[in-house]
């Protein structure tokens, strides 16, 4: 997640809701084992949201998981009690709930194809499944039972298949002139391109969808309800 759009949405929100006496800050962390040496030393922090690449290694520094958080195996917010002298860290995944509530009341086709297979594809395989929207995640390198590689994105499969969400960061700021690698032109009218990516509103992949007639979404839904729900389990820390 792009760090300072977090760091102002949580502040303004502070602000509006009258909590004037909490703050959002960020901390860069060099490796992940700084992690529990962070939440001892910073007394006054009660949550936390993780971003790439620490969604998934911060788990084994976590006392507890949510049951999402737990399925998908991949961490955005922590909260943080302290009682007594001890510390108690529970992990939270608002990214897959956030993508969920993104497509509500949108008539879905009912198979997807999920590019990349990193923390946020997984969140994604977790709203898709809720759905009963049957999915192959596609990746550059992994193998093995529904994960196809791009090379085999046949014309078959890409017509089998309207339903394409990009959770790669490929044609993220500042490399916008990259897209990941799909045959565009088999793309229809039928198609849905989803882009989790939200900096820029248009990435290469929506734009080349769009001139295919495909209806397209950018990832600034689920930016703005993954933080919504993040601020609910902060909230419930007092
Ligand atoms: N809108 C939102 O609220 C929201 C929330 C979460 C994440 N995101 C965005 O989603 C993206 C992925 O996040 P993540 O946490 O899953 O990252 P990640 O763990 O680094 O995984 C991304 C996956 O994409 C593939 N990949 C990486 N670089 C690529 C490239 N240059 N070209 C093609 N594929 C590539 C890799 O899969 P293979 O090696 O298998 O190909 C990798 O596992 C980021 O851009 C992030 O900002 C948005």
């Amino acid at each position: 997640m792009d760090h300072s759009w977090s760091a102002n949405w949580f502040n303004e929100k502070f602000i509006r809701e009258g909590d004037l006496n909490k703050s959002y800050h960020l901390f860069q962390l060099q490796d992940i084992s700084e992690f529990p040496g962070l939440i001892a030393s910073h007394p006054e922090l009660r949550g936390l949201n993780v971003t790439i690449p620490y969604k998934e290694k911060v788990i084994p520094f976590l006392d507890e998981l949510d049951s999402t958080a737990g399925s998908i195996g991949a961490v955005n917010t922590i909260l943080i009690e302290r009682a007594g002298g001890k510390i108690h860290t529970r992990g939270f995944n608002t990214d897959a709930p956030g993508f969920l509530q993104s497509l509500s009341g949108l008539d879905l086709p009912g198979q997807a194809l999920i590019l990349g297979t990193g923390g946020a594809s997984k969140a994604v395989a977790w709203a898709l499944t809720r759905l009963n929207i049957r999915f192959a995640c596609v990746s550059r390198q992994k193998r093995g039972k529904d994960i196809l590689s791009y090379q085999e994105l046949t014309p078959d499969i890409i017509s089998r298949y309207p339903f394409i969400v990009n959770t790669t960061p490929a044609g993220m700021y500042p490399e916008v002139d990259t897209c990941p690698s799909i045959p565009y032109h088999l793309l229809t009218g039928n198609h849905f391109l989803y882009d989790l990516v939200y900096n820029p509103g248009e990435t290469l992949f929506i734009k080349q969808g769009k001139s295919m007639n495909a209806m397209t979404m950018n990832g600034l839904q689920m930016l703005f309800n993954q933080a919504e729900l993040s601020w609910k389990i902060f909230l419930s820390n007092g």
